[in-house]
């Protein structure tokens, strides 16, 4: 495996970062999971402008990055990793910190009179997709208190609450673990890694609505969430952007799917041994996936 540290190239085993590291010590950075379908970014602008917003709330500087010169070092990066250029389908992991002072303090660092320079690290990974047999037949997910920070919404590093939530859902025998705010309301904010849909009856026209949690700082801006947000618009379908209860996920909802950058869209058909509708991959889960896929294509 070739990885990219801080404007070089090089085997991942030789690859050194520093025990000082902000991103090791503090958990100090921000991260990005770009797609890339046969050597072609998808939704490349959504994901820089997410980078950018994540890299202007913890002011790093990153300014002599570009897109155009980080788009060169992901294609180098696929091209030098065994052709996963020609892949179906690879996941490009972009993570940047506050770089590596000499010495630990929680205060931005400055060395020798110069803000310490940002270390820039990236990865690539080829996703594999389930058969069509294992997506149909669906996967399984457990609630798990949402016990995160207030602003989720910023891609960084911390991932603490997201890894024990999905240690938590992996121990009951799920798939996927789904955050359930701790207060009397139980919303259900988004996945431990993806965010989350429901389809709900909608007793205004009697046919099906979509929901999914608005956009705040509960959950992750996902790139894939607004893809499907918009595909499903366009095809006249209803999204209504509000938080589900706990009930209405559990109990009412038709079908249930998670969508990210490398799940696309996720079949949920079990919530803590409870089936969703009737235990497969639903019409709507379906159809939704076409449309996403078709602007992939
Ligand atoms: N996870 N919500 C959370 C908490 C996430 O970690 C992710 C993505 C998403 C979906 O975002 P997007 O559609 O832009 O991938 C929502 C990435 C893939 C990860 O951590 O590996």
């Amino acid at each position: 495996m070739i990885v990219y540290l801080n404007g070089e190239f090089l085997p991942q085993e030789e690859a050194k970062v520093s025990p000082t590291d902000r991103g090791f010590l503090f958990g100090d950075g921000i991260y990005e999971a770009i797609p890339y379908y046969k050597g072609k970014p998808f939704a490349f602008d959504g994901h820089w402008k997410r980078l950018q917003d994540g890299l202007g709330f913890l002011r790093i500087d990153f300014a002599d990055h570009d897109e155009e010169k980080m788009k060169k070092v992901f294609d180098e990066l696929l091209n030098r990793n065994n052709g996963l250029q020609q892949m179906t389908r690879a996941m490009i992991y972009l993570q940047i910190t506050r770089g590596a002072p000499p010495t630990r303090s929680h205060v931005f660092p400055v060395s020798n009179g110069t803000v310490v320079k940002p270390t820039v690290f990236a990865t690539c990974q080829e996703i594999a997709y389930p058969s069509p047999e294992r997506w149909t037949a669906g996967f399984s997910a457990a609630l798990v208190p949402d016990q995160r920070w207030g602003r989720v919404d910023i891609k960084t590093v911390n991932l603490l609450a997201n890894v024990l939530a999905a240690q938590e859902a992996k121990d009951k025998g799920a798939d996927e673990a789904i955050f359930v705010t701790e207060d009397d309301a139980h919303l259900i904010t988004e996945g431990s890694k993806a965010n989350v849909f429901g389809i709900l009856k909608d007793d205004a026209n009697g046919g099906s609505k979509i929901v999914t949690h608005p956009l705040s700082r509960q959950i992750l801006p996902g790139i894939t969430r607004n893809m499907v947000v918009q595909v499903a618009r366009n095809a006249g379908l209803i999204v209504e952007e509000r938080a589900m209860t706990r009930a209405e996920l559990t109990e009412e909802a038709q079908e249930v799917f998670i969508t990210s950058t490398t799940t696309e869209i996720k079949p949920i058909v079990k919530i803590d041994g409870k089936v969703v509708g009737d235990g497969k991959a639903g019409p709507m889960s379906t159809k939704l996936v076409a449309l996403l896929r078709s602007q992939i294509e």
